[in-house]
């Protein structure tokens, strides 16, 4: 045979074997593994990408080798198996994780170096769990206090929410988990989720709404977004053309999939020319609610095929859906950059107790009683049901079954000894769902007269309560009924407080809520939820050997009616007639508070410590697009201590009217011993500083002067200095 045939023939088998082999090439480049896995798919394959195929899978291309995708709750752990189309657990012996802390408390550390041990972390146990789509974090924004799912969430402001989400995400990615950012958008109470159409302001929704989510998008290059259930527009988020085609896809040039969340579909035209690209938990209610449909019956499953088949739909609409399909395979479940992970391994529940300690927040230490010196106390008194209950199970979707759930209670027996006494004081019962337990009014009482009994035998008294995962406190698909705490908690601190003044309340939820008891209690410190070292982060800040460092992402208010929405009425949450009226627009919180001189109880930035800093007189150098503030802060007090520096802007007078003051930056020190300074420099992009002008649709930077503000907290400014924009 001539060399030239032979040549010819080899050639022909390299194309073939080289052709056979691109999708399969982990080298090859993403594209054109994309391209060439779609050019050997029948439509009915690119069909089936787009949809469930059990509760939490979606379908790959069995005959081309192309994977499915594993997808699971939730942002703080893996989830526990469910079976493959129900609600009901699968009953596995393996899948027993690290609860980590919630994303409220991870806000609340304000340290982006946590955010990526965190996203690490957690995403190790779900590759381990063998999934490819962790199903979080949420970045929704707690304008009201009253949301079930704020504790799944990063706190009131955008900026704060889009700095700590984007190094959580980054670092899943890394290790090839998909994070999948929801609820993408506004889905920003449980009241009505499935109905209410929001209505805010184009200038609300872009500075404050969808920022953390851009973010996430143009610096974290996030692999999945969930659509909400909720209404924008009047069109579900879920397959909302503007939203997603228009504003995230086109504008944001995203490159994902945005995957519907459990239920949130609603129509097969609006699917498949909204945005759409995997349909999951249709016919169910992201709950309970099972699906008498199969699949195939998904919006678009048969019935979308069917206008492919017809004509009615072009290819390139499924072409495009399947393309974004596939490339989040090869970026996950075929990426051969993809960990094995771990599941409950030591360096995971460091991880967690480390958040946990750096996201409690002290807010009140009257007479120092904290660090508490037990050997200054011959009886310790527990009261409260957070002392023992499990607070990593509840809270709907993104409960957990954890290996290891510390107690404060099982904690500080461990370091105090028999010191320790214990009374519950109130209980709860479970509400998980819709099914509330009814309470026994006897049985409360009895508890509460239990508790006050043993208290005139104390010297101290540790009260841990707050709010729980059960239904209508800290769950999903519903929201709180009031902003007070439940189950009779007020009256007993307040009665405790009154036998013994040496009285320490520990409170554990996501959101703000009333202290009419703030002025009879000795130190409060709120935790929001600390994961399977509850009892170990707690302890060691309690007891001075973790100096505490958090601070609030999210503002308490005295009262309820000092919410920048309550005035307005139930047009402003929750709604009225399926519409629900962002009247504040951009006031969100301290926003709200600093403009219109509310004094909050607790503000925005807020923490305390167990040691003093003080920051030197700030300096502002600009380089090119980045204004850089630069301040020393030192440890003046006697303990090491790590702390918080917080630089908020005032904008120039211009045409449009802008908050007093916004988070444009923060930085973390390093652990500062007594009398060390560490040097801060924040950098502020310039366009940061910019509003977004509703008659032009677009971002503006208004020249001139701004003032940047450098402080503990948004009302506790240390330093200022005044920086020229041209
Ligand atoms: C739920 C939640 C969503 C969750 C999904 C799967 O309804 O809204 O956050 O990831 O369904 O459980």
């Amino acid at each position: 045979m001539k060399r030239t045939t032979i040549l010819a023939v080899l050639m022909a088998m390299a194309a073939m074997t080289a052709q056979a082999q691109t999708y399969l090439d982990p080298n090859a480049p993403l594209e054109e593994r994309v391209k060439d896995a779609l050019s050997r798919m029948t439509t009915h394959e690119k069909i089936q990408l787009l949809h469930a195929q059990s509760k939490f899978t979606s379908a790959g291309v069995p005959r081309l080798g192309i994977r499915q995708l594993n997808m699971d709750d939730g942002p703080h752990g893996v989830r526990e198996e469910l079976e493959w189309n129900t609600w009901s657990p699968a009953k596995w012996t393996n899948d027993y994780i690290v609860a980590f802390p919630s994303l409220t408390c991870l806000a609340a550390t304000w340290n982006r170096d946590m955010s990526t041990a965190y996203g690490n972390a957690v995403s190790e146990e779900f590759a381990f769990r063998g999934k490819d789509i962790m199903l979080g974090p949420g970045v929704n924004i707690q304008r009201t206090p009253l949301n079930g799912r704020a504790f799944e969430y990063m706190g009131e402001d955008p900026y704060l929410a889009g700095e700590i989400v984007v190094p959580y995400i980054k670092a899943a990615q890394a290790n090839g988990i998909a994070c999948c950012l929801k609820h993408f958008v506004l889905n920003d109470q449980e009241t009505n989720r499935f109905g209410v159409n929001v209505n805010v302001s184009d200038r609300a929704m872009r500075e404050i709404y969808l920022r953390p989510f851009q973010k996430a998008v143009e610096k974290a290059h996030v692999y999945t977004i969930m659509g909400s259930y909720n209404m924008w527009k009047g069109v579900h988020c879920c397959h909302n053309d503007e939203l997603l085609n228009g504003i995230l896809k086109k504008e944001w040039n995203w490159d994902g999939a945005l995957i519907s969340d459990w239920g949130g579909t609603t129509n097969t035209m609006e699917a498949a020319l909204g945005g759409l690209d995997i349909e999951m938990g249709t016919y169910t209610d992201g709950k309970t609610k099972e699906s008498e449909f199969g699949y195939e019956n998904y919006y678009l499953a048969n019935p979308f095929e069917k206008l492919i088949e017809e004509g009615t739909v072009p290819m390139s609409v499924l072409d495009e859906k399947a393309s974004r399909v596939l490339r989040t395979i090869f970026r996950t479940a075929m990426n051969p950059k993809k960990v094995i992970g771990s599941q409950c391994s030591e360096n995971h529940y460091d991880v967690c107790r480390e958040i946990g300690e750096e996201g409690i927040v002290l807010l009140k230490n009257d007479k120092n009683i904290l660090p508490l010196d037990a050997s200054k106390y011959k009886k310790i008194l527990v009261v409260g049901e957070n002392a023992t209950r499990s607070l990593t199970q509840g809270g709907g979707s993104s409960e957990l079954k954890t290996l290891r759930d510390i107690s404060p209670l099982e904690a500080l027996q461990t370091m105090y000894g028999d010191k320790i006494d214990h009374a519950q004081g109130y209980y709860s019962g479970r509400a998980i769902y819709d099914r509330v337990d009814r309470i026994d009014p006897e049985k409360q009482a009895f508890l509460k007269a239990e508790a006050l009994e043993k208290a005139k035998e104390a010297d101290l008294i540790i009260f841990i309560g707050g709010l729980n995962k059960n239904t209508r406190q800290d769950c999903e698909n519903g929201d709180r009924e009031s902003y007070n705490l439940s189950y009779g908690q007020n009256e007993l601190i307040s009665e405790l407080a009154k036998i013994q003044k040496n009285i320490v309340v520990v409170t554990f939820g996501g959101n703000p809520y009333a202290m009419p008891w703030l002025n009879q209690v000795a130190a409060l410190t709120h935790c929001w939820y600390l994961g399977s070292e509850s009892g170990t982060s707690l302890v060691n800040v309690l007891s001075g050997k973790v100096c505490p460092s958090g601070k609030l992402p999210v503002t308490f208010a005295t009262r309820y009616e000092d919410y920048p929405y309550v005035k307005f009425g139930k047009e402003a949450y929750p709604g009225v007639d399926n519409q629900v009226y962002y009247k504040e627009g951009i006031f969100v919180g301290y926003r709200h508070f600093v403009t219109n001189n509310v004094k909050p109880l607790f503000p925005f930035g807020f923490g305390l410590s167990y040691t003093t800093f003080a920051y030197n007189k700030p300096i502002s150098t600009v380089a090119n697009h980045n204004i850089i503030i630069q301040t020393t802060v030192t440890n003046t007090g006697k303990v090491a201590g790590k702390e918080i520096v917080q630089v908020y802007a005032t904008a120039p007078k211009g045409s449009v009217e802008r908050p007093t003051k916004e988070l444009k930056g923060f930085a973390k020190t390093k652990l500062l011993q007594p009398g060390e300074s560490e040097t801060l420099r924040i950098t502020i992009p310039k366009e940061e500083l910019s509003y977004y002008d509703e008659t032009k649709h677009g971002w503006t930077l208004t020249e001139g002067t701004y003032t940047l503000n450098v402080g503990a907290n948004v009302n506790d400014i240390k330093g200022k200095v005044n920086v020229e924009v041209k």
